[in-house]
C-alpha cells in the first residue's frame, strides 16, 4: 500500500438514530467499509474503525412527537438496535458511540467556539417562522399547509410529499404550526454561518486538481458544486435538540446536526483512544477515508472538508468511495413507505446467514451506478454460487480426505500440468484482489476471492479423484493435497466478505489467521488473533491451537497446510435457501406494494379537474344535447379503445363511435339510454363517419361512466 501513511482511519457515515438501517445503507457504506478494514488489517495495516449513531436534527424531534415521547427515548431505541445490527452482521467498529455523547459535546462546543473566536463565521440575521403560542421558531417541517403545486393539505414547510416539490414555507397556503395549530409569524433571528465561498479556490485545488482519483460520481458532484457557487451555510438551528451553541446570548441555538455529526467522527476516536486519539487526527502520515452514500457527498467532501481547514488541526480525506444507491425489488428503498429489507428483521429471519447478506450486496454493489436488491437473486446467488461453487467445492475435498485418508493432509507426489495451472491461478487472482480492494472495488475483488472458489471446484470436478481411488492411490493423494491447499486460500480471501463462513473453514482445515491489529479494546491493548474461530477478536496472550496460522500473503502460498496435519470433520458452509424462504418475503413487499397502490389509486379517484374557464349562456345553448337509446353496439376492429354504436335519437337513427371499450362492453350498452351532444360536427373516425358524441362522467383516476336520465325518457327529450 501507498508508503506515505502510517496508518488508515476508516469512518461510516453516522446512521440517523430515528429508524434501523436496511440493506441500502448496508450495500452503499458498511458492508464496503467493513471489507476494506478486514483487508487493511490482514495486511498489517494499522486501521482505527469509526462509526456511531447521528442522534440530532429535526427528524428525531418530529419522531418523538408523534410517538408521544422524548427524542432521548427516541435515539436510546434505535440506537441500540443499530448497533446490534451491525455487530450481528461482524461489522464490529472500532468504537460504535453516539453524539449524544459528552466527549461529543465538548469536541463540537470546541469546535465552534476555535471557528467562532478566530472570526471564521460570518453572522446573519433573518426571518424566520415562529410559533407565537409555543413561543419557539419552528423548522421548516414544523410548519404544514396545502402545497401550491397540487393542493394537498398536508404538505411540509420544506417538501409536499405528495407531489414532491421542493418547498418553502413561504409558499404554504395556509400555514400552521405542528406544534400548536397557530399561524406562525415572521420574527427576526441571527445564525453563524461558514462562508462556504470564501473556501471556493482551495476547494478546487483540493479536490478538482489534488483528487482527480475519485470516483467519477464524488468528483463529478464536487465538480458540479464547486462550479455552481458555494454560498455561507447556517451552522446553528433554533431549536432544543441538539448541541447548545457555546456562546453568550445563544440561548435556544443549537448546532446544526450537520455541523455537529460529522464531528462525532473525532469525538468517538477521542473517546475510544483518550490519549492518543490525536495521531490519528492530526498527523500527515495518517490515511482518512470516508464510507458514505451519494446523499452524503457534499457534505463530507465540501462543507466538512472546509470545517476542518477552517480549524487547521485536522487532516482532510484522502478518498471518498461514495456509493450509489440500491434500490429494492425494482423500487427506491422508502422508509416511510416501509419498502425496506431492515439488517435486524434479516437477522432475525435468517438465522446463521449474515454472510450471504453480505455476499449479495457486495456482488450487487451500487459502486458505479444505482443497482437492484431482488429476493429471487438472493436465493440465486446463495443456491448457486456460494452453496454450489464454493460450498461444494470445500466439501467435496475434506469429506474425501476423511474417506481416504483418515482426516489428514496427504502427502502430494508430482504434479501434472492440470495441477499446476490450477494452482498457477491463485496468485494472479490474489493479485487481482488487492489492486480491486485497494481501489475500492469491492465487487470485483468479490468476483476474485470467488474466482479461487472457481478453480478449486472445476479443479476437483476434472480430476475426479473419487474416481481413482481403486487404482491410483498417489494420484489422489496429490489431488486432495492440492485442493486442500486452495481450501485454505479461500479461508483467507473470504475473511474480508464472508467473515463467518471463513472462521468455520478455518476450524474446519484446523488453521488460524493472523487478522492483525484492532482498537475495540482501547489503545491499551493491541490484539492480534491467532485462534481460528474469533476473526479479529476482544482477546490477548491466548495460545494458537494450531500450529497453522495463516495471514493474508498466503493466499497462492505453497503447501499452506503441511502433509500430515489434520482437518476437521466436514461441515456445510453454506445451505440452500429453499422458495419458501424467499417466497415469504416477496409476499411481505408484495403486501406493501399492493396496499401502497391500492391508496395512490383511491387518492386518484378522489381527484377532481381543475375548473374551465367561463362561458355564457349563449356559448351553452350552442349545444343540442338530447337523450338517445343504444340499438346496435360492436367493437371497431383492431381496436381497444372504440365503440361503434348505432343509437336511435329521436330524431334519427345514427352512428356514433365512442372510445369507452375499456369500460362498457358492447352488450353493456346494448338497449341503454344515454346522453349525446347531437350536433357535433361529424368526424370520420377510423373510416366511419361519427355523428356526435356520447356524454361520459370522468373521475380522477380515468374511470368513466355514462350519463343517463334518473328514468327512461322519449329519446331526443334535449337537456338544459
Ligand atoms: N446521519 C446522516 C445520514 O444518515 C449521515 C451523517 S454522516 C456524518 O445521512 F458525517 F455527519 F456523521
Ligand atoms: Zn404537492
Amino acid at each position: 500500500m501507498d508508503k506515505q501513511f502510517k496508518r488508515t482511519l476508516v469512518t461510516c457515515a453516522l446512521p440517523y438514530a430515528n429508524g434501523p438501517v436496511h440493506i441500502g445503507h448496508l450495500a452503499g457504506v458498511y458492508v464496503p467499509a467493513d471489507i476494506y478494514v478486514r483487508y487493511l488489517r490482514m495486511r498489517g495495516e494499522d486501521v482505527l474503525y469509526v462509526c456511531g449513531s447521528d442522534e440530532h436534527g429535526v427528524p428525531i424531534t418530529i419522531k418523538a412527537r408523534q410517538q408521544g415521547c422524548t427524542p432521548q427515548d427516541i435515539v436510546d431505541k434505535y440506537h441500540q438496535i443499530i448497533k446490534d445490527s451491525f455487530s450481528g452482521l461482524g461489522i464490529n467498529f472500532d468504537i460504535y458511540s453516539r453524539t449524544t455523547s459528552d466527549v461529543h459535546t465538548d469536541i463540537a462546543s470546541g469546535f465552534f467556539r476555535k471557528l467562532y473566536d478566530e472570526g471564521k463565521f460570518i453572522t446573519r440575521e433573518s426571518e424566520q417562522y415562529y410559533d407565537p403560542e409555543a413561543q419557539t421558531f419552528l423548522a421548516d417541517r414544523y410548519i404544514v399547509g396545502t402545497c401550491p403545486r397540487c393542493g394537498n393539505e398536508g404538505a411540509y414547510g420544506d417538501q409536499c410529499e405528495k407531489c414532491g416539490s421542493t418547498l418553502s414555507p413561504e409558499e404554504l397556503i395556509n400555514p400552521k404550526s405542528k406544534l400548536s395549530g397557530a399561524v406562525p409569524v415572521k420574527k427576526k433571528t441571527s445564525h453563524w454561518y461558514l462562508p462556504l465561498d470564501r473556501y471556493e479556490d482551495w476547494l478546487k485545488e483540493w479536490i478538482l486538481d489534488g483528487h482527480k482519483e475519485w470516483r467519477t460520481n464524488v468528483y463529478g458532484q464536487c465538480k458540479s458544486w464547486i462550479d455552481g457557487g458555494l454560498q455561507p451555510r447556517a451552522v446553528s438551528r433554533d431549536l432544543d435538540w441538539g448541541v447548545p451553541v457555546p456562546v453568550e446570548g445563544a440561548e435556544g441555538k443549537v448546532l446544526y446536526v450537520w455541523f455537529d455529526a460529522p464531528i462525532g467522527y473525532i469525538s468517538n476516536s477521542k473517546e475510544l483512544l483518550p490519549q492518543s486519539w490525536e495521531k490519528w487526527w492530526k498527523s500527515a502520515d495518517t490515511r482518512l477515508v470516508h464510507f458514505i452514500g451519494k446523499d452524503n457527498i457534499v457534505f463530507h467532501c465540501i462543507v466538512f472538508p472546509s470545517m476542518l481547514k477552517a480549524h487547521g488541526d485536522y487532516i482532510l480525506p484522502d478518498n471518498v468511495p461514495a456509493n450509489e444507491f440500491l434500490n429494492l425489488e425494482g423500487d427506491k428503498i422508502s422508509t416511510s413507505r416501509g419498502w425496506a429489507v431492515w439488517a435486524h428483521e434479516y437477522l432475525a429471519d435468517f438465522p446463521g446467514k449474515e454472510d450471504v447478506l453480505r455476499y449479495v450486496l457486495t456482488a450487487n454493489a451500487p459502486e458505479t451506478k444505482d443497482n437492484d436488491f431482488s429476493w429471487k437473486d438472493f436465493q440465486t446467488r446463495n443456491n448457486s454460487e456460494l452453496v454450489a461453487i464454493f460450498g461444494n467445492f470445500v466439501n467435496r475435498a475434506v469429506v474425501l480426505t476423511h474417506k481416504y485418508f483418515g482426516g489428514k493432509v496427504p502427502a502430494r507426489g508430482e504434479l501434472l500440468d492440470i495441477d499446476r495451472e490450477a494452482l498457477a491461478e491463485i496468485p494472479q487472482l490474489r493479485a487481482s484482489m488487492e489492486r480491486n480492494l485497494e481501489g475500492y472495488h469491492f465487487r470485483e475483488a468479490l468476483k476474485d476471492a470467488m474466482g479461487i472458489a472457481r478453480v478449486g471446484n472445476k479443479y476437483i470436478s476434472d480430476t475426479e479423484p473419487w474416481k481413482l481411488a481403486k487404482t491410483d492411490m498417489d494420484r489422489v493423494a496429490t489431488i486432495l493435497n492440492v485442493s486442500l491447499q486452495i481450501c485454505a486460500d479461500l479461508a483467507v480471501a473470504f475473511e474480508p466478505f464472508t467473515p463467518f463462513a471463513a472462521e468455520r473453514l478455518r476450524t474446519m482445515l484446523g488453521v488460524g489467521l493472523d487478522a492483525g491489529t484492532d482498537h475495540r479494546a482501547g489503545e491499551a491493548v493491541t490484539v492480534n488473533t491467532y485462534r481460528p474461530g474469533e476473526g479479529a477478536a476482544l482477546h490477548t496472550g491466548v495460545t494458537p491451537r494450531t500450529a497453522v496460522v495463516l495471514r493474508w500473503d498466503s493466499i497462492g502460498g505453497e503447501d499452506l497446510l503441511p502433509a500430515g496435519h489434520a482437518v476437521g470433520a466436514a461441515e456445510l458452509l453454506f445451505a440452500k435457501i429453499e422458495d419458501d424462504a424467499v417466497n415469504a418475503q416477496i409476499a411481505r413487499l408484495e403486501k406493501i406494494r399492493a396496499e401502497r397502490e391500492a391508496a395512490a389509486a383511491a387518492e386518484a379517484a378522489r381527484q377532481v379537474a381543475p375548473p374551465k374557464d367561463e362561458c355564457t349562456f349563449e356559448d351553452f345553448d350552442k349545444m343540442d344535447i338530447r337523450t338517445a337509446t343504444v340499438m346496435e353496439a360492436e367493437r371497431v376492429p383492431k381496436t381497444d379503445k372504440l365503440l361503434k354504436l348505432t343509437i336511435d335519437t329521436g330524431l334519427d337513427r345514427r352512428v356514433i363511435v365512442s372510445g369507452i371499450a375499456e369500460f362498457y362492453s358492447p352488450e353493456q350498452m346494448l338497449g341503454k339510454q344515454i346522453c349525446i351532444l347531437a350536433n357535433l360536427k361529424p368526424r370520420v373516425i377510423r373510416g366511419i363517419e361519427s355523428r356526435g358524441m356520447i356524454l361520459m362522467a370522468k373521475q380522477g383516476d380515468g374511470q368513466m361512466r355514462f350519463i343517463t336520465p334518473q328514468e327512461v325518457l322519449t329519446n331526443g327529450s334535449q337537456i338544459g
